[in-house]
């Protein structure tokens, strides 16, 4: 979760980089650094690792001279947090800084070519390739903003970057590459400001524009300049942020769900981030003080949560049998807690909770201590009692989720138990570095295909339009993706109001079919994985009833397309991280439907967001 900030004008920019970098403090770091270009040409790069305070105070009594430059805050993804993988980086130069946010995917194949043409490297980080392949195309006498552009043509994965240079100053260039953490542009008078996020901007300005995927901008104290990917040029307007200060925290969008949607690459990059390490395939997990011979005693895990965290869990227990072995189970907390339920000591409990207060859980949680369980907590908020209680925490790292329906941390929740697993098999000895390469390798493209769903919105609101009058839907699933049908079925009732199920498919023949109709559209998750044929089965079956299906599909499948009555293409991906891809257009579903139907989507009626009551 990186925080960036940039700033081109009359006054010092040191100060205004620093309590910028403050301002996203939300958004948590493990180092910091800033370039600064003085007048007479010098670019002054300081760095360090732990809290922003510590860079802070080591430049406090002597700031960098100069009216330009660009911050950041680190959570490391490729290299430990020191001050040398500290942002920003150089080229072999000198001339060029870079700062960015995301995962350059294919790091290691541009690393050995770059090194081989004779540039040398000096940190561990992915994102060092960037200022090199810079220098390669500022080589070949190209613009700063073109050799910008080429030098994203060459990166896999979702980015945010800023660039400064000597040789051209007064101007930062930026660049946003799929949804991995936004850029927004501020615009001042005589100066010009840049951020991840609004709040680093709003001291400044509220005439912002934000950037979108594969734009690029050149940003000077006077004049900011708009390119597409091909170098085209684009007129954008700044918009007025409005003073009202919940309406800036949302941004652009009309609605924290839709943000929160939105933001869904980012939180999942960021649940990620320094925990899984993909050149030498390892796993951290840095609130877990539970030593080995522990983890290796654990015979079984039970997995607790309720509503949207039970079904996550439950996507948690596919995890932990196929990829850590251990035999898994799944309770609703509520229901747990009242079942005298038999837990051992070698009974690990993973609870997973949003908020860690959610009373039911926190029970569950109670009773596992009390019969002397180990416990690990999958939670969202820092210092909630869930993380008191359990043995060891893996924090999603999603920010605020504001709507009272949950998106973001869902996904972030999957991510994490994908995490956890990983880090029990290996822990446990049960997979070695190959398992372990093949299992990471997928979770690094999560984030940019995540990115790639969000930003087909307007195909899923396309559907919700058609939909949004029928008062019953049942949605099906079966294995890893029963819990995601769940999840829908969830959504829909809690935004839109409107009864749905989610069901496990292979049980629809033992009742719920005598429901179907073609007043209740069947949602059915389809993908070609080993239950697909099963699926398609079903399918058969609600179509003889004259049901109407939307198909959840793997691209291409056209035995689907010619079956349903709708498909949505979900991205080639891992079957186990599959659940991420098809969850995305059932959120957008739900919000639009509600948005159609004019219900109250971040406040639903009789909902609250965190539920301390039983
Ligand atoms: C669904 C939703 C609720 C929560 C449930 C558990 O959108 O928000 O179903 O998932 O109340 O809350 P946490 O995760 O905070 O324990």
């Amino acid at each position: 979760m990186c925080g960036i900030m940039g700033y081109v004008g009359s006054r010092p920019a040191g100060p205004i980089l620093i309590d910028g970098l403050g301002r996203l403090e939300y958004r948590g770091y493990d180092s910091a650094g800033i370039a600064v270009l003085a007048e007479n040409g010098g670019l002054s790069i300081h760095k360090r690792v732990g809290k922003l305070e510590t860079l802070a105070s080591a430049i406090a009594d002597r700031w960098p001279n100069g009216h330009e430059g660009i911050g950041h805050t680190r959570w490391a993804t490729h290299g430990k947090p020191s001050d040398i993988n500290a942002h920003p980086h150089a080229d072999c130069t000198g001339d060029v800084a870079v700062i960015h946010n995301g995962i350059v995917e294919n790091y290691l194949e541009l690393k050995t070519e770059l090194a081989t043409a004779g540039h040398s490297f000096s940190s561990e980080t992915d994102t060092e390739v960037i200022p090199h392949l810079l220098e390669h195309y500022l080589g070949e006498n190209e613009e700063l903003v073109t050799a910008l552009r080429k030098t994203i043509g060459r990166l896999e994965g979702a980015h945010a970057i800023v660039v400064m240079s000597r040789q051209h100053p007064g101007t930062l260039v930026t660049a946003r590459v799929g949804n991995a953490g936004g850029v927004v542009i501020g615009y001042g008078g005589g100066e010009n400001l840049l951020a991840s996020d609004l709040p680093a901007l709003l001291p400044h300005t509220r005439r912002v524009v934000f950037l979108n995927d594969r734009e690029v901008a050149q940003v000077t104290a006077t004049r900011v300049t708009y390119w597409d990917s091909e170098g085209r040029p684009l007129e954008k307007e700044p918009q007025e942020i409005p003073y009202d200060s919940v309406s800036a925290a949302k941004g652009q969008h009309k609605h924290f769900m839709l943000k929160e949607i939105m933001e869904q690459p980012e939180s999942i990059l960021d649940t990620i981030r320094g925990r899984a390490q993909f050149d030498t395939p390892a796993v951290q997990l840095e609130d877990i003080p539970l030593s080995k011979e522990q983890l290796a005693k654990v015979r079984r895990v039970v997995f607790v949560g309720m509503g949207t965290s039970l079904h996550a869990a439950m996507i948690g227990r596919h995890y932990m049998e196929r990829i850590a072995g251990i035999p898994a189970e799944v309770d609703n907390a509520s229901e747990y807690r009242y079942r005298a339920p038999i837990i051992g000591a070698d009974t690990l409990v993973v609870s997973v909770s949003q908020s860690g207060e959610t009373v039911d859980t926190l029970a569950a949680m109670e009773e596992a201590k009390r019969q002397g369980a180990l416990q690990i907590t999958i939670c969202n908020v820092a210092g909630s009692q869930a993380t008191r209680i359990a043995d060891g925490v893996v924090y999603t790292r999603c920010g605020l989720e504001i709507g009272v329906c949950s998106t973001k941390t869902f996904t972030a929740s999957v991510t994490a138990l994908y995490l956890l697993a990983c880090y029990l098999g290996q822990a446990r000895g049960l997979i070695d570095k190959e398992r372990l390469g093949g299992l990471l390798e997928p979770l690094a493209r999560v984030p940019y295909l995540a990115g790639e769903v969000t930003k087909r919105e307007a195909e899923f609101e396309r559907l919700a339009h058609q939909f949004h009058r029928y008062n019953n839907f049942l949605y099906l699933g079966r294995g890893i993706q029963l819990p995601v049908a769940m999840e829908g079925a969830l959504k829909l009732k809690e935004v839109s109001y409107i009864h749905a199920e989610g069901y496990p498919a292979g049980e629809m023949k033992h009742g719920a079919i005598a429901l179907i109709d073609r007043e209740m559209p069947v949602i059915a998750i389809a993908l070609k994985d080993d239950m697909h044929d099963k699926m398609m089965s079903n399918i058969e079956q609600v179509k003889a009833r004259e049901g109407t299906v939307i198909a959840l599909g793997s691209e291409g499948d056209e035995e689907l397309a010619a079956k349903a009555d709708h498909v949505i293409y979900v991205p080639e991906a891992s079957p186990l991280l599959s659940p991420i891809f098809t969850t995305i257009p059932l959120q957008f579903f739900s919000y639009h439907i509600a948005l159609r139907r004019g219900c109250d989507i971040d406040q639903p009626r009789n909902l609250a967001k965190t539920v301390t009551v039983e």
